[in-house]
């Protein structure tokens, strides 16, 4: 069965074909970055103006390199929440004029659950190799972490289907917190992966350290705080290597994720953690939550670093098990 899946909800307009819930034909990603970047932040009236442009072409582009027309697509997936409501309201306008048109279902899926489903994603058409992949992908009970831009959340997976929340961000989310310190020391946007960057090669000062809230008997998590601690910080010491910054904030976040993390997993008893979001290419969280979580036998899976940030796959992936239920 293939799926071609639409995802809008941010400042992306991504579109894919995906068979049988995880081999991915196609992934194409079209993005309006570079205009939010002047802003420190995403312009939602800028994003979906642009999805507005993008969609046709990106749709057109992820059927041509799955080499499919819309007759071998068996339905059309697309995020409805959550979400800049702007640019939701692109993709799923679109998806919907194309299911009325083509005579397909229509599958609605939730953004933050497709971030932990891109775990469950191979890259390529059916064959040996894909195959042999797909067989060691990890498996359900789980407990799903979510870090993007807008959620740093824990669940409890049962399966793909099931699953309860167990902590949700209660100010920031944690990628927020890496673009929000990333504009204090003027790095650029999106702060994450020039934060990631900066920090691999720091000099490390043990005379700054932060300290991320860890909030007592609960899963939530809290980055405000360590935010404007940076704030602060760069305030008091204006001439501050920004690089040892980047490493002393990005170790605070990292420490109470990975803890937080491992003692979900401890309690609910599961051997597996799959991680989704932007967040989940950060080099060190990979590395520190790995390494610990190794240590109480439980294994950790990120998801291809192109399925870590937005895309159509995880939305076709996810509806393929939603598509009857
Ligand atoms: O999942 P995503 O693409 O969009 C949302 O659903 O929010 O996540 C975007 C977030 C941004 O905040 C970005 O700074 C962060 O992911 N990010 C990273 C890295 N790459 C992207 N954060 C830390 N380290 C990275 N390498
Ligand atoms: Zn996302």
């Amino acid at each position: 069965m293939n799926i071609l899946g639409i995802e809008t909800s941010c400042d992306e307009t991504s579109v894919a074909v995906v068979r049988d819930g995880c081999f991915v034909l196609s992934n194409v990603v079209a993005s309006s970055v570079k205009e939010h970047a002047q802003y420190g932040g995403v312009i939602p009236e800028i994003a979906s103006r642009r999805q507005l442009e993008f969609i046709t072409p990106v749709v057109q582009e992820a059927l041509s390199q799955a080499q499919l027309s819309l007759d071998h697509i068996d339905a059309i997936a697309v995020t409805v929440k959550p979400g800049l409501i702007g640019s939701l309201l692109i993709g799923m306008s679109f998806a919907r004029g194309l299911a009325y048109a083509y005579q397909k279902p229509l599958i609605e899926v939730d953004h933050i659950q497709a971030h932990v489903y891109a775990n469950r994603l191979v890259d390529g058409a059916p064959n040996s190799d894909t195959k042999r992949q797909q067989q060691a992908l990890p498996a359900f009970p789980a407990i799903g972490l979510v870090v993007s831009g807008g959620h740093s959340s824990l669940f409890f997976y049962k399966n793909e289907l099931s699953c309860k929340e167990l902590g949700a961000t209660r100010d920031d989310a944690i990628g927020e917190a890496f673009d929000k310190v990333a504009r204090i020391m003027d790095l650029g946007y999106p702060g994450g992966p020039v934060i990631d960057h900066l920090a691999a090669s720091a000099q490390p000062d043990a005379s700054i350290i932060f300290k991320s809230a860890n909030i007592k008997d609960s899963y939530d998590f809290s980055f405000s705080g360590v935010k404007t601690a940076v704030l602060y910080y760069m305030q008091k010491h204006p001439d501050a290597d920004k690089a040892a910054v980047a490493l002393a904030f990005q170790e605070s976040v990292v420490d109470v994720v990975v803890k937080k993390t491992c003692q979900a997993a401890r309690d609910k008893k599961v051997k597996t953690i799959m991680v989704g979001g932007g967040v989940a290419a950060n080099s060190m969280l990979r590395d520190r939550l790995t390494a610990a979580a190794a240590r109480d036998d439980i294994q950790v899976s990120f998801p291809t670093m192109t399925f870590c940030l937005d895309n159509g796959a995880m939305i076709a992936g996810l509806a393929y098990h939603l598509r009857s239920s």
